[in-house]
């Protein structure tokens, strides 16, 4: 949502939770009944990316999936968010791990500023449940897959239980959250973006993700 290009405070608290792993851990379980386990987890195997790997973190929030690089990799990472607080402390964050390669973007994920087919690997961890238009930000990003190129992530699903939809809704008031949509609906976007290899599994009203474009020539239609 466009809040988060203003919001300063949110960002600042959800960045600091989320960096410290057992803050992180506490919040997914109180918040989602989700484990968390496997979104840091996740991040961690990102020490295993191949040289010449062409990464989009879309949004890197304040920079946690940085933990994971390798820091001598020849890998191509770019750090794309629509918040300027956001895109700071992420700055801040990579110099802390000393990455000095990585590219950042200010821009909406709804409208990436890339061609397409430039990248081997997407990850979109927790952004979708935020966009105004999730369907088309994974439209985007499938765009900017090369065929065969990867995306993971994860994001929070309506549907899980009363208590976690209220979170979302009270979420959605204060502007943080957009529009969002169910698991199965994450399933279908996933699909509409002509990905395949499509796995969802939802813990509690956390969607993990993960899904390839197909080979086969892209067609935005
Ligand atoms: C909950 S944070 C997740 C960040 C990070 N991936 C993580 O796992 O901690 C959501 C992020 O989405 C960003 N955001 C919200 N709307 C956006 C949009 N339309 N385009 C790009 N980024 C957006 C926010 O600025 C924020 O950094």
């Amino acid at each position: 949502m466009d809040d988060w290009r203003r919001a300063r405070l949110t960002a600042v608290v959800y960045d600091v939770g989320v960096e410290h792993e057992r803050i992180g851990r506490i919040g997914g379980r109180l918040l989602w009944g989700a484990d968390l386990d496997r979104y840091y987890r996740d991040i961690d195997d990102l020490r295993t990316l191949v040289d010449g790997c062409r990464v989009l973190d879309v949004p890197c929030g304040g920079g946690i999936a940085f933990r994971g690089l390798p820091e001598d990799g020849s890998y191509r990472y770019a750090a794309l968010d629509l918040s300027p607080v956001m895109l700071r402390r992420s700055r801040a964050n990579a110099a802390r791990h000393g990455l000095r390669e990585i590219e950042f973007v200010q821009a909406s994920a709804t409208a990436l500023p890339y061609r397409e087919g430039g990248f081997d690997l997407c990850l979109s961890y927790f952004g979708l449940h935020c966009f105004p238009a999730p369907a088309a930000a994974l439209a985007e990003m499938a765009r900017v897959l090369r065929p065969g190129g990867r995306l993971r992530g994860s994001s929070v699903v309506r549907g899980s239980g009363r208590r976690q939809d209220m979170v979302i809704s009270l979420f959605r008031r204060i502007g943080v959250f957009g529009t969002g949509g169910t698991a199965d609906d994450l399933s279908s976007w996933l699909a509409a973006a002509g990905l395949d290899e499509i796995s969802v599994e939802r813990d509690g009203a956390v969607a993990f993700f993960s899904a390839r474009r197909s080979p086969a020539p892209h067609s935005t239609g």
